[in-house]
Order: C-alpha cells, then structure tokens, then sequence
C-alpha cells in the first residue's frame, strides 16, 4: 500500500497552451516535448485502511487550497479505478529543482504522483493509464511518465481516454542535445499556465490560428528528431514559442512571461548563431529560457548565459522513464 516514484519534468519543444475540457484537461492541440534529466521529482504514497483526510506534503510543506485539492482529486481517482477498499492516504513529494520559475514542476510532480499512487493502490503499470491520470493533474504531465521524446496526442474523445502521452524516441536517442535553463528569475510567475491558457483562449483573437498552426508543426518535428538535426528542431522550437507567447500577448488582459533578461538572453542566441555556435531558445510561461545546444557547445553557450542576464544555468539532457524505487516494487 505505499509505492514511490520519480519523475523529471520536460520542456515542450512545441508547445500545449489551452484546454477544449477544463475538468479533465483535454487540450485544444497536440504538443511535443524532450524529457528533462537529471532534474526530478520524487512522491511517495501509502494509502491506509482507515477513512480520513488525505496528507499532502509538498516541499517539506502541508499543503493547502487549490494545490492540495488537486492532489486529492488525483487520489480519489485511483480510488475509483481500483477494486481494493483504500482508506486515506499520505503523500510526501519533494523535488530537486524551484517550483512555479517557468520549469514544468508540476509535470515532474504529477507523473510522479500517478505512477505512485497507481502502484501503491496495487494497479499494474500501463504507461497509458498512468500518463491519463497524470494529465488530470496537469496537462503537462501526460508527458513526463516516458522519458526522451513524448507527444502528447490531442485526441478526439470526449471522455479523453485517447488523450495521453506517447513517446516516440527514447532519452537514447540523441543523447548528445543539451537543455540549458538559464535561470534569469527565481519568482514564482504572477499569472498560472491554467489561467493565463484560460484567458488565451477565451480572449486571444489568434487562438484559433495557434492551435492549427501548433498542431501542424508536430507532425513537422518529428522527422527532424528522428534525424537528430538540431538546426530544424531549434528553428522550430524558437518558431513555436514565439507563436504561443504571441498568442498570450493578444489575450484581455494580455499576457507577458517575458522579462527584459528574457530577451537578453534570446539576443545573446543569435549572436551565438553568427559565431557558427549552434543555440537556440524556447520558453514555457515564465521568463526562464531554455537553450537547445548540442555538448560540443555546451561550455560556450553556459559561459554566454552566465555572462548575460541568467543568474545561474541548469544544464539537462534527455531523461527517462518515470523509475518506481526498487525496494517498494
Ligand atoms: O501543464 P501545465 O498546466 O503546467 O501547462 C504547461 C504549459 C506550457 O509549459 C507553457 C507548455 C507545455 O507544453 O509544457
């Protein structure tokens, strides 16, 4: 009845921004992401025999309001899909990396939590199961329960059973692609993913042509990946970014994650190009770039970063699988 996991979180290379079903997460688009190692979460869960308050932990803290209630949902779920008789539970999740400064945490912390809860309630594991009950805590995690290259597929059901991720090149694929966050801030964001792809789509006149757009450009990537070219993927990654946050800009109120050392940092990219150093940028909803290189770059592009703008620079590489701890198998 107890089981532990660790997860890492991911980094879209073409970006989820917005929902068609706000209950079960279901997305207006497919998306693509790359895996994060070394970065991870780690979530244990025991559920007891006994009725009574779940326990959430998060960080060395209890949790409360919105975040706690999402981890409940996420367990009574497992409750249902389960024909044993589970009594409350206790979760303790704790992750190596900040939380809410623009990295995906919570796609770390909810692939994490699902693989968990599944195995400590019994439930054997299956990926896909497992990456439709991530989702629901967030979307971003359907793509985090694989590691190396996992695009989450739109679906088309309303029930969102064929919503979940799928990996299509495992972490040792291309295991020379570096990941750089440069760290410009450590705040937590003033408006969430959830509420700021609400808005998004309930305000942004360029909604309609993102989601088309985001959706072709999936379908584009994938050969690019399988070829290992980082030019293409870079382009298509800076491309894609930069439509979502345009997208974000356009909405009522609008939307800006970036910060000026955002852009510093994104100039710095192409001026890095011009050198022959190949570096290019993608950004999720906050101010922290993320840099494609390669490891023959890597030294140049982390010393570039440091020297403009990013506070401190964490470096990633293609991840793996979620891994479920040994001695609670
Ligand atoms: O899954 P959420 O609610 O954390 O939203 C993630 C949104 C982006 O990070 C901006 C894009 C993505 O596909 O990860």
């Amino acid at each position: 009845m107890r089981s532990t996991a660790s997860a890492h979180p991911n980094i879209a290379l073409v970006k989820y921004w917005g929902k068609r079903d706000e209950r079960l997460i279901l997305p207006h688009q497919s998306s693509l992401s790359v895996t994060l190692g070394p970065l991870s979460v780690t979530t244990t869960v025991e559920f007891d025999d006994r009725p009574g308050d779940d326990e959430v932990r998060i960080n060395g803290q209890v949790a409360a309001g919105s975040e706690r209630a999402r981890v409940v949902e996420l367990l009574g779920l497992v409750r249902k899909a389960t024909k044993q008789k589970l009594g409350r539970a206790r979760m303790v999740s704790v992750g190596d990396f900040p939380a809410a400064a623009g990295l995906a945490s919570s796609a770390a912390a909810f692939a994490a939590l699902a693989v968990a809860a599944r195995t400590a309630a019994g439930l054997p594991r299956d990926t896909r199961a497992e990456s439709i009950l991530a989702r629901r805590g967030s979307g971003s995690a359907s793509r985090s329960v694989q590691g190396g290259f996992v695009r989450w597929n739109r679906g088309r059901r309303a029930d969102g059973a064929d919503s979940f991720g799928e990996q299509l090149f495992d972490a040792a694929h291309w295991p020379s692609l570096r990941l750089l966050v440069g760290m410009v801030s450590r705040e937590e964001k003033e408006v969430k993913s959830r509420d700021g792809m609400r808005t998004t789509v309930e305000t942004s006149p360029y909604y309609p042509a993102w989601a088309k757009d985001a959706e072709a450009e999936v379908a584009r990537i994938v050969p690019f990946i399988r070829r290992r070219d980082l030019e293409a993927v870079g382009e298509l990654a800076e491309k894609n970014a930069w439509r979502m946050h345009a997208t974000a800009f356009a909405a009522d109120p609008p939307l800006c994650y970036l910060k000026p050392e955002t852009l510093a940092v994104i100039e710095r990219c192409r001026e890095l190009r011009k050198k022959g150093v190949g570096a290019w940028f993608t950004l999720d909803a906050g101010p922290n770039p993320v840099l494609l290189t390669s490891k023959a770059d890597e030294a140049k592009v982390v010393k570039v970063l440091q020297q403009h703008g990013a506070r401190e620079v964490v470096r990633c590489h293609p991840g793996g699988d979620v891994v479920v701890h040994p001695a609670e198998r």
